[in-house]
């Protein structure tokens, strides 16, 4: 258990530099077994989820090691096709291997995934553009079982923009005789990163970024590198967390495009935002303002990653916000711990409505989710006196050296184990 204890009502000031991204780790992560391939990752996080991947590749026979942002992988004595339970359900993004699995062995044994609690989180969009590539798959309560003599190109088409399912069709495609397109694919940046990594593994693919994706073919190579790309939720949270304590911060070494639509609100409530191409500056004059209505949408729409820690930086807002979460069914898990600080917050279906209140008052909460754990840190950054926030490690699951980070910008914040 994990207690993050903060005292509010600190302007953060200064800059930092932004981790790498977990969502575009975990892929790239996966994707190393494709093929016999030794590569190494730069600007990795030091993650609970990064570490659930490398014990997961070190199951399947290959090394894995991390020291610091570097990674190594082998994965040329790869000898197991299967992942236990208790590896798959450390996290969501373990499902991504059957993918990578089925591409490497043809076979692939695996049970559902864990991760956030957050709605029912179906993969029937993954399983079915397996199925549409040659994919045998057997489902028995939670165990899943993939077999393919030979995977062969298709044209899928996905009803709704799913990332893990447009990432388990990339990967499964690269080893796919013909070619497969992508209709419908989601087009977040993580999906960009995990082309580019691709490509360096040999893969012919392309349209990542746009709804279609094309994957004609794959030439492996041995060995490959890549630097993994700033993470945009983290970017966010600490651009809220700004924003709610009327700081001032400069975030360094992310791509301000890629959480253009975090920063847009911000500024409509009241922040300067100075972007430049690898770096971002948000600046709040003390007082920020409700901004109508916003709503969660896939990539390039508002992150639903990002809407908790929007949320908490908007509880002190002179106005109202309503916000639509489009994405999860169970996105406002936060919100009954947000109340306990004093936070104005009604709850409709998919809507929440925030009027802002004068004062926030530090409280004992309980972390809920990974997003929502962190919308707690910012809300108390904003709130008078101690918030005490208890944690069952679902913060450390995407957030590294977040009380540093925090500490480093001025906050009185530290983390108890
Ligand atoms: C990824 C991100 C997560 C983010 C989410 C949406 C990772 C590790 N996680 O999760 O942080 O919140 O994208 O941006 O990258 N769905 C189906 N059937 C499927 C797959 C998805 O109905 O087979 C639904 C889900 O229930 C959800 C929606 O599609 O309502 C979005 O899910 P998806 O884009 O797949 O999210 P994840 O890949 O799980």
């Amino acid at each position: 258990m994990e207690l993050w204890h903060i005292r509010g009502e600190q302007q953060l000031e200064g800059s930092c530099f932004v981790q790498g991204s977990k969502n575009a780790s975990l892929p790239i992560l996966a994707a190393s077994i494709l093929c016999p391939l030794r590569c190494e990752l730069l600007h990795v996080p030091q993650l609970r989820d990064v570490d659930a991947a490398l014990r997961i590749l070190r199951h399947l026979g290959c090394k894995a090691e991390q020291s610091a942002g570097h990674v190594y992988i082998d994965s040329t004595q790869l000898s197991c096709s299967a992942i236990p339970h208790e590896l798959m359900v450390e996290m969501r993004s373990s499902v991504i291997f059957m993918g990578a699995l089925i591409a490497r062995c043809g076979e692939a044994r695996l049970s559902l995934p864990g991760g956030c609690q957050l709605g029912k989180r179906p993969i029937d969009l993954h399983l079915s553009a397996l199925r549409q590539m040659g994919a045998d798959i057997e489902e028995n309560g939670d165990e899943i079982s993939c077999r393919a003599s030979h995977l062969h190109g298709a044209e899928i088409l996905f009803p709704f923009p799913s990332v893990g399912a447009t990432e388990n069709a990339m990967l499964a495609a690269c080893t796919a005789r013909g070619e497969t397109v992508i209709h419908g694919a989601a087009r977040e940046p993580e999906i960009v990163a995990l082309q580019m990594f691709l490509r360096s593994m040999g893969a012919a693919v392309g349209g990542a970024g746009t709804d279609t994706i094309r994957i004609t073919g794959f030439q492996p190579k041995k060995h490959t590198a890549c630097r993994i790309i700033p993470d945009r939720i983290v970017g966010a949270t600490i651009a809220c967390a700004a924003a709610a304590s009327g700081g001032d911060v400069e975030l360094k070494g992310v791509d301000p495009k890629h959480f253009s639509t975090v920063l847009y609100f911000l500024n409509q409530a009241g922040c300067d935002i100075i972007s430049s191409t690898r770096s971002v500056r948000v600046r709040s004059a003390g007082k920020l303002y409700g901004i109508g209505a916003l709503e969660t949408a896939p990539y390039p729409g508002f992150p639903t990653d990002a809407q908790p820690v929007l949320m908490a930086a908007l509880l002190k807002a002179k106005g109202q916000t309503v916000i639509t979460e489009n994405i999860f069914e169970n996105r406002y898990r936060q919100v009954p711990e947000l109340l306990r600080l004093g936070a104005d917050i009604s709850l409709d279906g998919r809507e929440a409505t925030i009027r802002g209140v004068e004062r926030l008052r530090g409280s004992a909460l309980t972390a809920t989710d990974l997003r929502g754990g962190a919308a707690m840190i910012v809300a108390g950054l904003a709130a008078q006196g101690e918030t005490v926030i208890c944690d069952d490690g679902h913060i450390t699951r995407g957030y590294e050296h977040f009380d540093r980070c925090l500490r480093s910008l001025g906050a009185d914040v530290y983390l108890e184990y």
